[in-house]
């Protein structure tokens, strides 16, 4: 079965899954979730993506109604099931049904894992890079939800589909102090003299999975890096910038608001840390 949906404790075809109108998730964006990627039939990083997710639920007083283990578990009955070598995952976690508005009760927390085949970021993108445009609306660094991946994922929708119809591929938020923050579903890298630099958790960005391990591979390749406040204009100025999800893994980024970025060309430290990532991915999850 190519695409199938875990749903608090049982394995449906996608068409057969159900859950209440009534859950919370639905009517207050009450949940959480995580976006993975499974190579040779391995979920890359799922301990880490499962620590965040268990972080994330404490900062929202959510009782996550499965341990770490019991949702490991879970996951991986799944996409054995699917047989996918290759797949997206995707981890769902909401309040469930009912309650006040204001009562954080998590008697019903639900959980849903979907798994189907990976379809990957257009392959040309890779060689060419990316362009990507500012997001009209800002990243609130004060927020309760910062630094979150919640259900509450319409301002990065918005934004995406705003600059896919500006013809980029990306948006990029400034926080509400006007600096860089990252993108509507990646973060953000740049390379100024030879040192990779990103926005720091601070700032009001999702602590990428990605984001980690490309800070891992700095220090392990022996490339200059820092956790920086970056300001706006120093992006259209960088050598370099690449930005990084799960799914796209590490991403050029060759020109923002209709300028190039350096040469226009994915650089050396980009191309140098993308061939990394994807080692780091071979040796994690070779069979
Ligand atoms: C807003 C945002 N920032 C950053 C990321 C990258 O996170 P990760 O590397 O954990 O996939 C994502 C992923 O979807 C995201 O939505």
């Amino acid at each position: 079965m190519p695409e199938l949906v875990w749903h608090d404790g049982q394995i449906f075809p996608p068409e057969d899954a159900r859950c209440s109108c009534l859950d919370r998730g639905r009517l207050y964006g009450d949940g959480l979730f995580e976006t993975m990627r499974a190579y040779s039939g391995q979920v890359f990083r799922l301990d880490t993506h499962l620590a965040r997710l268990t972080a994330s639920a404490d900062r929202i007083h959510l009782v996550l109604p499965m341990t770490s283990e019991e949702l490991q578990t879970a996951v991986q009955k799944t996409l054995k099931e699917s047989e996918l070598a290759s797949a997206y995952v995707r981890l769902t976690v909401t309040r469930g049904v009912g309650g006040s508005p204001s009562q954080l009760d998590t008697s019903t927390a639900s959980v849903t894992i979907w798994v189907r085949p990976f379809s990957a970021y257009a392959p040309e993108l890779y060689p060419k890079g990316m362009s990507a445009v500012l997001a009209e609306a800002r990243r609130n660094e004060h927020s309760p939800l910062s630094g979150l991946k919640t259900l509450n994922y319409l301002d990065n929708l918005l934004a995406r589909a705003a600059a896919q119809q500006a013809g980029a591929g990306e948006a990029i938020f400034l926080n509400t102090s006007g600096q860089l923050a990252e993108a509507a579903a990646s973060n953000l890298f740049i390379v100024e003299d030879s040192c990779v630099l990103t926005p720091p958790i601070e700032a009001g960005i999702l602590p990428g999975i990605t984001r980690a391990c490309v800070l891992e591979l700095c220090a392990a390749e022996g490339i200059p890096f820092t956790e920086a406040s970056l300001e706006v204009d120093q992006l259209p100025a960088a050598e370099e910038a690449f930005l990084t999800n799960s799914l796209m893994e590490v991403m050029p980024l060759t020109s923002f608001a209709g300028k190039a970025i350096g040469s226009g060309q994915p650089g050396e430290i980009t191309k140098q840390l993308q061939q990394a990532y994807r080692g780091l991915v071979d040796e994690e999850t070779k069979a």
